[in-house]
């Protein structure tokens, strides 16, 4: 299927911008996944039917340990057919407070040769009561986790300062607990295309947010989505706050701002617009999980992302320390053959 993948359609979709591509996938998927038919011939071709690889991590059980990353599925539109590639949960949004247009378009642009994408969607979203209603409405695939990503709404209107944002993350956040929806949620204070820039990357802003987040009661796992650009001395220092402020695990992390980091940087755009996926985030982050675990041993979930596109990548994140893994690039460079390529490299190999 994968090479079938590879050989043709992936071909012919590389003829098209990427938004769009991306917009007609999540429609079909969106109503392939209202079909029972639809979702048995998605999970005979797809889907994982190996030994038991089922993990539970924060008391949640997560039926394979790969899950789609945030950004791919902001409004929630694909719950029911992911668990037929052989996903075991995926993370929602980033979802903000007030729905948000995104940046100005292009909002994705393929670097074929440094298998990558420059992404500038800016948040694009319906916002939060959008996604609590539509996921409200949808009945649930059982043992498929829904993790919520929340950030913070991308637009003058919703304010630029500090106190504006923790206002709008704590709306999310308040919203998707009281009304029970999602599994874990993650804090996305490291997007590259937000006009604010990362407010809450800094020890002084994030602690401040996370004071704020922890006076709600919530029983769910919370997450922080890292970015992999800054210093490790910076980092460390972030978790740091995260331990103060019982923050459980990290995702680490999100696109590489870094434009040196690309093989071919002739490719990329000429105003260098937004942050990289896949293969340029791969050693950063996986270096980053290493050191994480390494330090603070089994204090943090981890969740390893960035340039997953074998399973031996997948497995190079687990050996590093991570938990669960999570993928979009890989997913579109090589196929949704490769979801069940890495369980079952994992079957044979549990780290
Ligand atoms: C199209 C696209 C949209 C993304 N949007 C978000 C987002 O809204 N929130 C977030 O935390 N990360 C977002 N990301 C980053 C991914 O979740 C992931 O961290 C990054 O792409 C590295 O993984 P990959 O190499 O498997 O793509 C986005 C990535 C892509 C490709």
């Amino acid at each position: 299927m994968d090479v079938l993948y590879r050989c043709a359609l992936k071909r012919f979709l590389f003829l098209f911008p990427p938004d769009g591509v991306h917009a007609v996938f999540t429609a079909v998927g969106e109503f392939a996944g209202r079909i029972r038919g639809a979702r048995k011939l998605f999970t005979a071709a797809y889907g994982y039917s190996g030994p038991d690889i089922s993990k539970t991590v924060d008391g949640i059980t997560y039926r394979t340990p790969v899950l789609l990353s945030a950004g791919f599925d902001p409004d929630g539109r694909l719950t029911r057919i992911l668990p037929s590639l052989g996903f075991g949960g995926e993370e929602i949004g980033s979802v903000t407070a007030h729905p948000c247009k995104g940046n100005l378009r292009p909002h994705l642009t393929r670097l074929a040769r440094n298998k990558s994408i420059v992404v500038y969607k800016g948040l694009r979203n319906r916002g939060v009561d959008a996604l609590i209603s539509k996921l409200s409405r949808t009945p649930r695939i059982p043992g498929f986790v829904i993790g919520i990503s929340i950030a913070r709404t991308n637009s003058p209107e919703a304010g630029t300062d500090s106190q504006s944002g923790i206002t709008d993350y704590i709306e999310s956040f308040k919203k998707l607990n009281e009304a029970e929806v999602g599994d874990y949620y993650t804090l996305n204070i490291s997007c590259p295309n937000a006009f604010t820039g990362e407010t809450f990357a800094t020890p002084e802003n994030l602690a401040k947010l996370l004071s704020h987040i922890r006076q709600v009661s919530c029983t769910k796992p919370i997450y922080l989505k890292m970015p992999i650009n800054i210093p490790w001395e910076q980092f460390e220092k972030l978790l740091d706050i995260a331990i103060k402020n019982d923050i459980q695990g990290v995702v680490i992390g999100n696109l590489n701002k870094n434009y040196a980091d690309l093989k071919h940087p002739e490719d990329a755009p000429r105003d260098f617009r937004g942050g990289l996926s896949g293969v340029p985030c791969r050693a950063l982050s996986t270096e980053i999980i290493r050191k994480t675990r390494e330090k603070y041993g089994k204090r943090f979930t981890i969740i390893g992302v960035g340039g997953i596109f074998t399973p031996e990548d997948a497995m190079e994140k687990f050996a590093a320390g991570a938990d669960l893994v999570q993928l979009i690039s890989g997913m579109i460079f090589e196929g949704p053959g490769l979801i069940k390529a890495i369980c079952e490299r994992y079957s044979r190999q549990k780290p």
